[in-house]
């Protein structure tokens, strides 16, 4: 689609090599009649051609980003405000539901967190792929066959078997397969994929996010990568997002964020993976929660109540981001950091 066709896209000024602009990105959970705010203010850039990783503990509002990259976000959520503007495509939250059914799964593409339980029970997975095609409108169904077995031999099925299988005759681990199969299969510009391999072992977690990596780089795919698994970061990513209580705390390329971790909460995370810190009797785990979404503090740095480096200053002034340029827009939103800079 040309920029001109939707005016929308044609608002949008993108640097050069980012695919997808984030702005003042908020999502409320309506709940007990109030807002609770699980997204705030979020900005970020998705580098094209690039693996961007978000990483965040469990409640930190993942899930719910990717959600609002396809402005997916449902009852009792909503995105109180922002943009979500692709290049080419506009920004999908001004978007028409029609507009929006065409661009999602076709030009922007998600396996979710439970994509196992995203199938059709009643059908089976070869015919289910047609149906995809064929919804999209695909010139020729049957290639999207043939793609899907192609893809499904790289990841070690048994394609006939799967394409005849019926959901409940695959295993938790084959259907995390198949829902990354559906994912690929119209090749999507964009890929988001929310915790892909948590219902796999490890062995099978690290040879499936091996074909994705070798995928992604075959066809230059724009990807976004959730997890809460700082060792996937440091695998697969090329640029990492640390997202704290719905706030986003530090950005950088991977190497440099890993080499120097800016924001204590990033420097937690990383702390806890012994094969990233390279001595084992050094991990230690993260002490604490992250607070539920009605206890995020309104004022100040959301992290203060777990961090090392608490100053009077963090509880009542948000912590701007301040801005690495030379080590690749490496940017942290941390006081303490910064009066040490
Ligand atoms: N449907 C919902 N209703 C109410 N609160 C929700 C809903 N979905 C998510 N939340 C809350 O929003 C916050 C972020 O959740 P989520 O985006 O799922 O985080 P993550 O994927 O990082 O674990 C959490 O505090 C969660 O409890
Ligand atoms: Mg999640």
């Amino acid at each position: 689609m040309s920029a001109t066709m939707n005016p929308s896209a044609a608002d949008v000024e993108m640097a050069p090599g980012i695919a997808c602009q984030v702005r003042d990105l908020t999502v409320a959970y309506h709940v007990d009649g109030r807002d609770l705010t699980a997204l705030r203010d979020v900005a970020l850039d998705i580098h094209q051609g690039k693996i961007t990783a978000i990483i965040g503990e469990s409640g930190s509002g993942k899930s719910t980003l990717a959600l609002a990259l396809m402005n997916a976000v449902s009852k009792p959520g909503r995105i109180v405000r922002g943009s979500v503007a692709y290049r080419g495509m506009g920004d999908v939250i001004r978007m028409r539901p029609e507009q929006l059914r065409r661009i999602r799964g076709k030009s922007i593409s998600m396996i979710f967190q439970a994509s196992q339980n995203s199938m059709n029970p009643l059908t089976r997975v070869g015919k289910q792929l047609l149906d995809l095609a064929r919804s999209h409108r695909m010139p020729n169904p049957r290639d999207v066959l043939r793609e899907a077995a192609a893809l499904a031999t790289r990841m070690s099925l048994d394609a006939d078997r799967v394409l005849t299988s019926y959901q409940h005759q695959l295993s938790g681990g084959m259907r995390q397969r198949v829902g990354i199969i559906f994912s690929l299969v119209l090749k999507p510009d964009i890929l988001l994929m929310d915790e892909p391999t948590t219902a796999l072992d490890v062995l099978s977690q690290s040879s499936v996010l091996e074909i994705v990596r070798s995928i992604q780089r075959e066809r230059q795919l724009t990807t976004v990568l959730i997890t809460h698994d700082m060792g996937v970061v440091a695998e697969l990513a090329d640029r990492v997002v640390v997202l704290y209580a719905g706030r986003v705390v530090e950005e950088a390329p991977t190497a440099e964020l890993l080499r120097h971790p800016r924001h204590p909460y990033t420097r937690a995370l990383i702390r806890a993976i012994p094969r990233l810190t390279g001595d084992p009797s050094q991990a230690k785990a993260l002490e604490g929660q992250p607070p539920a979404l009605a206890s995020i503090p309104a004022e100040g740095c959301v992290f203060r109540n777990r961090c090392p480096h608490r100053m009077d200053v963090c509880e009542t002034v948000l912590p701007k981001f301040a801005m690495d340029a030379d080590a690749g827009m490496h940017r942290f939103a941390c006081h303490y950091e910064e009066a040490r800079a």
